[in-house]
Order: structure tokens, then sequence, then C-alpha cells
């Protein structure tokens, strides 16, 4: 069986002139991946759905010298992940990695929780990573150095209560990646998962306020990961990386 690797050296770590789309990019982890990758000479397409927070963001990027398209769009409307890819061919004429970051968490048990609630966490976070890799697919194939990297969490396989239909979510997001996993890597597309506890954002605060965030993993720690996954393209694959704060028990 013969695997498109694309083992070049600039495939096993060097990223500049490589495009990258990181969803959920005005704040919070996807904030932190877009900037360590524009540090790194990855131009950026960033999504969020608020144009003016996107405008701010592209500033800041465009500082470390890489181009920047701000793609502000919603993305649970169905329609938004084939607009975007479309926008990215047409901007960069190419994409190589996708991060599909965007997130929403709404803490509720699900004897509270609406139908529409529920919707709206498998569009965001299930949906949209599923439909973007689908419109990327053709042009990653095409890539040096194709990556799809889906941010799930620790719920992606344990069950969190008063986190229901975020829980449901990320298990789908991470269902769906294992099977696309499958399905591309004999066309040199890599697949990742990175499913972390707690991090330092907004999001944390709104979904356990019982916890410090000052013993939080920072976003840039969750980016140092995605840098690393990014510039380690050997033979040594890594699926899925799970992550805790250093003060929770292993294991557990
Ligand atoms: N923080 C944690 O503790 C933690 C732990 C594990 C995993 N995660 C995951 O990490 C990812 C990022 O989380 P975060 O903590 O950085 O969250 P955050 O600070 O709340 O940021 C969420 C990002 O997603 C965007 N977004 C939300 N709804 C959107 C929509 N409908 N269309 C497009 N963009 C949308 C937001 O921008 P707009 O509001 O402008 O649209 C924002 O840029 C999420 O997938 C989350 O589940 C977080």
């Amino acid at each position: 069986m013969q695997i498109n690797q694309h083992l070049t050296s600039s495939s096993t770590g060097d990223l500049r002139g490589k495009t990258a789309l990181i969803t959920g990019a005005s704040r919070g982890i996807g904030f932190a991946i877009a900037s360590a990758l524009a540090k790194e000479g990855v131009n950026i397409a960033v999504n969020s759905r608020s144009a003016a927070n996107l405008e701010h963001v592209k500033r800041e990027l465009s500082s470390y010298g890489v181009k920047v398209l701000a793609c502000p769009a919603d993305l649970s409307d169905a329609s938004t992940p084939a607009k975007i890819i479309g926008d990215i061919i047409t901007h960069f004429g190419q994409l190589n990695i996708l991060v599909n970051n965007a997130g929403i968490a709404v803490r509720k048990p699900l004897a509270a929780t609406t139908a529409n609630e529920w919707d709206m966490h498998m569009a965001i976070n299930a949906r949209a990573p599923f439909l973007l890799s689908r419109e990327a697919i053709p042009y990653l194939k095409k890539s040096d150095h194709a990556t799809i990297i889906n941010i799930s969490s620790v719920v992606g396989s344990k069950a969190y209560v008063n986190q229901g239909a975020y829980t449901a979510s990320k298990h789908a997001l991470e269902g769906m990646s294992k099977v696309l996993a499958q399905e591309v890597f004999q066309d040199g597309i890599r697949v990742h998962v990175i499913a972390s506890g707690g991090v330092a954002t907004g999001m944390i605060t709104g979904t356990r306020p019982d916890l410090d965030v000052s013993v939080l993993p920072a976003p840039e720690e969750i980016a140092d990961i995605v840098l690393f996954l990014l510039t380690h393209r050997g033979n040594a694959v890594i699926d899925k990386v799970n992550v805790r704060r250093s003060t929770k028990s292993p294991w557990t």
C-alpha cells in the first residue's frame, strides 16, 4: 500500500508560506493558535461571527509579516463552511491546515436544555467541523502539509453533568474525527484531536465557575501543542492528545 506522505524537508518542520484556517479565532484558544502560526510565517484565515473583532485580530497577526484574511461568518449556518473555503481558495489559492476550534458550551442540566440549544451545540461544535473538512479535502489533497486539527474537550470521551449538549457535541466531533482520519490518511491528510480539560478562557468561567482559573493551562499552551503536531510530520503520528491541568490527578 502506497501512502502519500509528502515527507519533504519543508513538510517536516518549516511552516512558512503555508495557509491555515482557524475558526473561532477572535479570542481564547483560537486566537492563541492563530498567533502562534502567524509567528511561524503561516498565512492565516480567521473566522468568528464578529467582523469587528476579526479586524482587530487581522491587524495584530499582520504585524508578524503574514497575510491575513478575515472570514466573519456564523458556523451554525450550514452554508457557511463552503463559502469560507471558497473565499480562502480565491484569496490564497491553497489551504494546508484547518483548525476546527470554534465552539460553544452552555451550562445546563439536560432536563432544562432546549431543542434549539441542543441543535446549536451540534451545528457549531460537530456539523461545522465536518462540513469545513469536507469542503477542504479537495484542496488539502493537493497540499504538502495537509492537516486537520479538531479541538475537542475532555467531554469528547468523558461525561460532565450540566454539560449534556456540549458533551454530546464533542462526542460527535471525536466520532467524526476518527472516521475522517481513516478515510483521508492515504491522501496524506493527517487528522488530530486535542482534548483538554479546562483552559483559562472566557468559556470556562461560564461552564465551570467553580474552577480556579489561575491553575488552568493558558490558551498559548494549547497553541504549543498545535505547533508540535504541525512541526513533527515524520513517520510517528499522534491521533489524539489528552490534556489535563497540572493540579488534576492523572488518568482520572
Ligand atoms: N476553555 C476551555 O476550558 C476549553 C476546554 C476544552 C476545549 N475547549 C474548546 O476549545 C475551543 C475554543 O474554546 P475557547 O475556550 O477559546 O472559547 P471562547 O473563548 O468562548 O471562544 C470561542 C470562539 O468561537 C467563536 N464562535 C462561537 N460561536 C461561533 C459561531 N456560531 N460561528 C463562528 N464562530 C463562533 C467565538 O467568536 P464569536 O463569539 O465572535 O463568534 C470565539 O472566537 C472550543 O471548541 C471549546 O469547546 C475549551
